[in-house]
């Protein structure tokens, strides 16, 4: 299948502006303070990286990334979740973001805010590229979302199908996989 068999969803110049407003608002949540962001491996990176450079330069920000994977029953949150890369810093007592490319049924979301949670953040809230909205099992606000989406498969800006496509700059729809 070859990218160029898409349909473009959301172009450049849409998430570029839209990521400008996000980090205007992100910089006037946090101002005078410190932000800790965990990018949610693979799928977050693209984002993160224009993310944190709409941020005001005056807030110091640290940057980690953490990989899991949930087993079992998606249409629960019983599922079992399995680090597969884990931070290499400390989030306690930290003002942490979390950085996902999507939210779709919730759960890698719901995992990762509970991990950090028990690892004592002082508070955590989500940006995210994308929502497929009524799906999730997240039941928390998702306080940054760059554009809600059909209840479709999209591709770019760090998405993948089968490991490629990551590196297209808009968001597309695949026509057929
Ligand atoms: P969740 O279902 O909210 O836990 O989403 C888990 C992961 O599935 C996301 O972080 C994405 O990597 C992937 N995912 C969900 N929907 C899509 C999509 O439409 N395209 C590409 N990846 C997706
Ligand atoms: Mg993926």
């Amino acid at each position: 299948m070859k990218a160029a068999m898409s349909t473009i969803l959301i172009t450049q110049e849409q998430i570029r502006r839209r990521i400008t407003d996000l980090g205007r608002q992100i910089s006037s949540d946090y101002s005078g303070g410190t932000i800790t962001v965990v990018g949610i491996l693979k799928g977050s990176f693209v984002f993160l990286a224009d993310l944190i450079r709409a941020i005001s330069p005056e807030i110091p920000i640290e940057v980690d990334f953490m990989s899991v994977s949930s087993y079992g029953d998606a249409t629960t949150t019983s599922g079992t979740v399995h680090i597969e890369k884990d931070l290499g810093i400390s989030v306690n007592g930290k003002d942490v973001i979390i950085v996902e490319d999507i939210v779709d049924t919730g759960l890698t979301l719901l995992h990762v805010y509970n991990i950090l949670s028990g690892r004592g953040a002082r508070s955590l809230r989500v940006a995210t590229l994308l929502e497929k909205p009524g799906n999730s099992k997240y039941d928390r606000p998702l306080d940054y979302v760059g554009f809600q989406i059909p209840n479709k498969f999209v591709v770019g800006f760090g998405l993948d199908y089968a490991q490629c496509y990551r590196n297209l700059p808009d968001i597309r729809v695949l026509d057929e996989i």
